[in-house]
């Protein structure tokens, strides 16, 4: 059987796009999304004692460090061109209690890990966590009184720790707590404690999500946390939620917003790049991570391809950057 040539059918358009797949010179010139280490938030497990990196079982690949250790891996993945890191705390059940009073501590983990990492790469950003849980007895994000998360005590101790976190150099504060009105209460803190220029990435699109499962693990809040997290972070069935939420965070002084998980919630990212056009970050969290890892440890994906295929799908997303535990990697490779 044969068949006329497929530029005599009516229906032929000529446009045959796979003239520009056809080498990667032409792919490189019409690619519409790049990804750049400067598009990578690290984010990292700290804790107590010295001289010591332990492996985190569900996160393969993911270290808890000793502050000690801290700032010399911060100055590794600056040198990558990775511009900010995450500090995250790990605390063992002994130090947490029902007042959270560690949490606005200077001299708690995170905020030495801050001082460290600021003494060793002054350049990098350094970016915090806001929420009581790796401090709380109860391992909720805030203050729990009869079975209730309570709102507006817990927003006090949230701004305490801001303001910890402020004087002890952080340049980047992530409040992912999901209180209301966290955001007003800390940029009128900061405004009034002569920290004007300090930045606040709010963690303002964050579900309830059983993704953090391995993050939980990470900082050892699995065992602590009483119930669930769904009466202050979204229902994943929300999406015009979200965007109350942008505006509102916006409007009490947020310089930039974060979604929260990534790869899930890759619509959201791009209705708040679409609606609001401000810097918009994801975080593609522990779950995602190590969903990939799992897959990776049996040969069922490749390791590297994988990776930056789910970061440049944040980019094309419409994100400006990606909170990832990849970063160090992926820089590493897109440096060639
Ligand atoms: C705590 C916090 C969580 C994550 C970041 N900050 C966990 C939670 O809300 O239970 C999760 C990050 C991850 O899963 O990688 N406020």
């Amino acid at each position: 059987m044969t068949f006329p040539p497929l530029s005599a059918s009516p229906l032929f358009s000529s446009s045959r796009l796979r003239r520009l797949r056809a080498t990667a010179a032409l792919r490189s010139m019409v690619r519409e999304n790049v990804l750049s280490p400067s598009d990578l938030i690290w984010p990292v497990f700290v804790m107590d004692g010295t001289d010591t990196e332990e492996p985190i079982p569900s996160m393969p690949g993911v270290l808890r460090r000793t502050v000690d250790c801290i700032g010399a891996s911060a100055k590794d993945a600056y040198a990558l061109g990775i511009p900010a890191i995450c500090i995250f705390p790990y605390t063992s059940m002994q130090h947490r209690t029902q007042d959270c009073a560690l949490a606005w501590s200077p001299d708690n983990v995170a905020n030495r890990a801050i001082r460290a990492i600021k003494d060793a790469v002054p350049d990098m950003a350094v970016m915090t966590d806001i929420a009581l849980d790796p401090y709380n007895i109860d391992g909720h994000d805030g203050f729990v009184e009869n079975g209730e998360i309570v709102n507006d005590r817990t927003v006090d101790a949230l701004v305490k720790m801001a303001l910890t976190q402020a004087d002890c150099g952080a340049d980047i504060l992530g409040p992912s707590d999901m209180m209301d009105g966290r955001i007003g209460a800390i940029r009128s803190a900061l405004e009034s404690h002569a920290h004007p220029n300090v930045t606040i990435l709010s963690y303002t699109a964050k579900y309830a999500s059983a993704f953090y499962g391995p993050f939980r693990d990470a900082v050892g809040a699995s065992a602590a946390l009483n119930g669930d997290k769904k009466t202050y972070q979204m229902d994943p069935a929300n999406s015009d939620e979200a965007m109350r939420l942008v505006a509102r965070d916006l409007s009490e002084g947020a310089d930039m917003i974060m979604v929260k998980p990534g790869m899930p919630y890759l619509d959201i990212v791009r209705r708040v790049k679409t609606e609001f056009g401000v810097p918009t970050f994801a975080y593609q969290v522990s779950g995602e991570y190590a969903m990939i890892l799992a897959a990776v440890q049996n040969g069922w994906l490749d390791h590297d391809s994988v990776m930056m295929e789910s970061l440049m799908a944040f980019k094309r997303a419409g994100a400006d950057g990606v909170l990832t535990y990849f970063a160090p990697a992926a820089a590493k490779l897109l440096n060639g």
